[in-house]
Parts: C-alpha cells; sequence; structure tokens
C-alpha cells in the first residue's frame, strides 16, 4: 500500500476507518486540553465508557438489594462470570465450556500448573522462550522448586540466535525434540511482550505433543489482539489477563482456557473450590466436590463482579465490533505507522531501528541508538503515552478500537522533533 507522511493523507484514512466512531466510546487522558497519543493499549487498555454503567449496575444493586442480588439482580452475581465465556471463546478461538474468568493471571498460570504441570523423575522440564516475561520466569522456577527441582536444569529456554531479535520457530521445534522426554510442558508468551512477536503457536503445540509435552500460553498480549484458534490448535492450557487489548481496568481479571479433553478428566488434579462445584447441589453444602463440566470446575470463589463487570462492557464492544475487524484496521494502522517511522528515520538519519519482526501484532518496538531516554522523555512532555523498556526500547502500540491514523501523524512529527532537539 502506498501511504503518504501528511496530515490530509492521515485523515483521509481516518474518514475511511470503518471503526472511527469507536474512538469516542473511549476516554482519553488529555495533555494541553487534547487527546493524548496513546500507544500503552499493550498495557493498560482505555477506559471505555460504557464500563460506568456495569459498574453503577452492581453498585446500585448491592444498595438496594444486598445480599439477594446474588440472585435477583438484572444480572445476578451468583452466575455473572458465566456471561462472559461466550464472547471470550469467540476472541480466543474456543468453545464457551472451554473458558472460564477468574482470579489474575499469574494466579490462574499456577492453578493451571497444578493441573499440566506434573513432573516425574524422568520427565521435568520446561521450556520457555529466553528472558521471558518475569513473571513468567518467577512463576517457572518457583514451580519446578515446589517439585523438588533446581531451576537450572528444569527451566531450559530457547535463545534467539546471534544478532537477531527474534525466535526463530525452527529453533523452538529443535529444542523441543532435543529435550525430548525429559520435556514435561512447553510454556511460552504467545506474543512476546518486548519484542512484540507472535509465536507460531500452531506448529510449536504439535511439536511440544510429538514429544510427549503438554503446551501451554501466556496470552496476556495476544487475547484481543491477534487471531487465536486454541482449540484448533490443540492447545492445552492458556491464560490472559483483561486489562490490556481487552480493556477491563488496572490488575483486572484473567481468562483461561482448558481444552475440552480435560474437563471430564478425573485423573487431572485440580485445586478447587465452591464456585467450581456443580451449581445445582452447591448450596446444600456437601462435603463432596463434583465439578462443572466446564472450564469453571477450575474456579475457585464466588467471583468478584465490580472486577468481573467492566470486562463484560468490553466484550460487549468486542461482540460488536468482532476481531476480523479489529485486526484488518490493526494491520493497517500498525503499517501506517511502520511507514511513518522509516520515513523519519531516513529524514533524521539512521537513529532507531524497528526490532519486531514480520509475525507481529499490534507492537512496534523501536530500538534507540544512542541516548533514547531523553527522547523518550521528551515524547511524554508532549502528549505521547508510548512505553520505556530497558535498556533502550520505546513499545507503541496503536490500538485499533481507539487510535486514530492522524494520531500517527501528528507522531511522527513529534518523533522527529525530539530527535533534532534531543539526541542529535
Ligand atoms: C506477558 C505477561 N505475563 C504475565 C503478566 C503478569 O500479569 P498479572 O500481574 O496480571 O499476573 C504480564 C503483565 O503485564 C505480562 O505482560
Amino acid at each position: 500500500m502506498e501511504f503518504q507522511n501528511t496530515l490530509a493523507y492521515a485523515r483521509k484514512l481516518d474518514e475511511e476507518d470503518p471503526l472511527r466512531s469507536y474512538r469516542s466510546e473511549f476516554h482519553f487522558p488529555e495533555h494541553n486540553g487534547k487527546p493524548v497519543i496513546y500507544f500503552t493499549g499493550n498495557s493498560l487498555g482505555l477506559q471505555p465508557k460504557r464500563t460506568q454503567k456495569y459498574i453503577d449496575e452492581v453498585m446500585s444493586d448491592w444498595k438496594n438489594m444486598a445480599v439477594e442480588g446474588h440472585f435477583k439482580a438484572d444480572k445476578p452475581w451468583w452466575d455473572y462470570h458465566e456471561r462472559l465465556a461466550a464472547p471470550l471463546a469467540k476472541i480466543v478461538g474456543a468453545k464457551p465450556e472451554e473458558v472460564s474468568v477468574m482470579n489474575t493471571l499469574t494466579v490462574n498460570l499456577h492453578l493451571l500448573m497444578v493441573s499440566f504441570y506434573r513432573p516425574d523423575k524422568k520427565r521435568f522440564k520446561i521450556l520457555c522462550e529466553e528472558k521471558a516475561f518475569p513473571s513468567d520466569q518467577y512463576m517457572l522456577q518457583s514451580q519446578v522448586r515446589f517439585h523438588g527441582f533446581d531451576p537450572e536444569e528444569a527451566v531450559v529456554t530457547v535463545n534467539k540466535r546471534e544478532g537477531e531479535n527474534f525466535w526463530r520457530t525452527e529453533d523452538i521445534v529443535a529444542k523441543i525434540h532435543e529435550v525430548g522426554d525429559e520435556l514435561a510442558l512447553v510454556m511460552i508468551g504467545g506474543l512476546n511482550y518486548y519484542n512484540g512477536q507472535v509465536f507460531d503457536m500452531k506448529t510449536i503445540t504439535e511439536a511440544g505433543h510429538e514429544v510427549g509435552a503438554m503446551v501451554g500460553w501466556d496470552l496476556a498480549h495476544a487475547a484481543g489482539n491477534i487471531t487465536l484458534k486454541l482449540h484448533e490448535w490443540d492447545v492445552d492450557f492458556a491464560a490472559w489477563c483483561s486489562y490490556k487489548y481487552m480493556n477491563s481496568g488496572p490488575g483486572n481479571a484473567s481468562g483461561v482456557f482448558i481444552n475440552e479433553k480435560y474437563l471430564d478428566r478425573t485423573d487431572i488434579p485440580r485445586f478447587e473450590g465452591w464456585w467450581g462445584t456443580k451449581k445445582e447441589t452447591r448450596f446444600l453444602m456437601r462435603p463432596e466436590f463434583e465439578p462443572i463440566s466446564t472450564a469453571d470446575a477450575w474456579q475457585l470463589s464466588n467471583a468478584p463482579i465490580l472486577s468481573v463487570a467492566p470486562y463484560l462492557a468490553s466484550l460487549e464492544l468486542f461482540e460488536e465490533v468482532g476481531m476480523p475487524a479489529l485486526i484488518k484496521k490493526r494491520n493497517k494502522i500498525v503499517a501506517y505507522l511502520e511507514f511513518i517511522l522509516k520515513e523519519i528515520d531516513k529524514e533524521v538519519d539512521s537513529s532507531f531501528e524497528i526490532i519486531t519482526p514480520e509475525d507481529r501484532g499490534c507492537q512496534l518496538s523501536v530500538f534507540l541508538h544512542g541516548e533514547g531516554r531523553p527522547l523518550f522523555d521528551f515524547l511524554m512532555e508532549n502528549g505521547v503515552i508510548p512505553d520505556w523498556r530497558e535498556p533502550n526500547v520505546i513499545r507503541l502500540a496503536p490500538a485499533p478500537f481507539y487510535c486514530s491514523y492522524e494520531d500517527m501523524y501528528h507522531f511522527g512529527q513529534l518523533l522527529k522533533k525530539g530527535i533534532l532537539e534531543k539526541v542529535s
């Protein structure tokens, strides 16, 4: 596609954008009375305006009905979380019964590892990507230690090649085969938080299964961003958070996927609580646990409604728009941002480099040569909210729900000014 780095052209792209009306569905922080250029939907998505209504509804039901709200509210609280499964299943490519919402992401990954990481003396290793998201590294290390293994030996990483900024699928597959029958679990971030790379989840899942390992994915940066086909790819389990591309609020609830082949298995251990037992008999308060026949069997506590409500509000937006339309805009706006970055780079003589590979979602990671931090600070002072990652990377995620092409143009102009003023 032939782009142009002009305001008129950016505005034309906005006029042609079928999702343009959704920008006004979100609250933007302001800088000097104007909405900021928001690039951190991969960290915390903006607040949808309709979220307030969902929270107010719960607050008002609580005020007016108190405990009766569990069963008599318009959206009764005792099964409120069930409303999220069907729309979420569409987003992650699952059957509704394979999806549940509960807890938070790291908690869920730990809980899922109770079921899907069951090492023995021979098969005990976990394979992940080099420099996985720190919480995942701590989780994997603490899990293997919990089972009596040494993380140095039990956690195997796949490295990028010397001089390359991305992981090669063939290297991951080769490592899986090398570890072979010692491999208990493959556990990778489906979209890398640092370089923005999308992993070939289908091929890697197949390779894990070929050597008899379980395969789970941390989809924090993937859910609501890229096409996922968890059921079709035969993924064993996955979890994601809701506060990035899913716009559900800081630290909010996490979604889980558990492949349907495990839903009725009695030989798979699981930590259990009363919200995982059948609804029909739950309040008989019997000692026997009768698992719900869906991923809800992994639920522990009664759902935190004030946290699930914003997630439901957000899923309503996803239902309206659908992933294909979001992905179409995402591809175009990311391509436009990339074009603008390359134009500016030509004009200011190569002071940065895009390290995100072709297999990408919404994010471009830009490695700044020289002193990067002053440039980042300059952008922040001028109404841009990008994200800084050590040692010298700025992450830019133009979320298709609310970012405009005009934002990309203005960002390019500011970037150029910042480089000329601050770096050279
Ligand atoms: C890739 C990835 N994994 C895990 C986490 C941890 O999420 P939480 O704090 O919700 O457990 C994050 C948070 O940003 C993340 O980006």
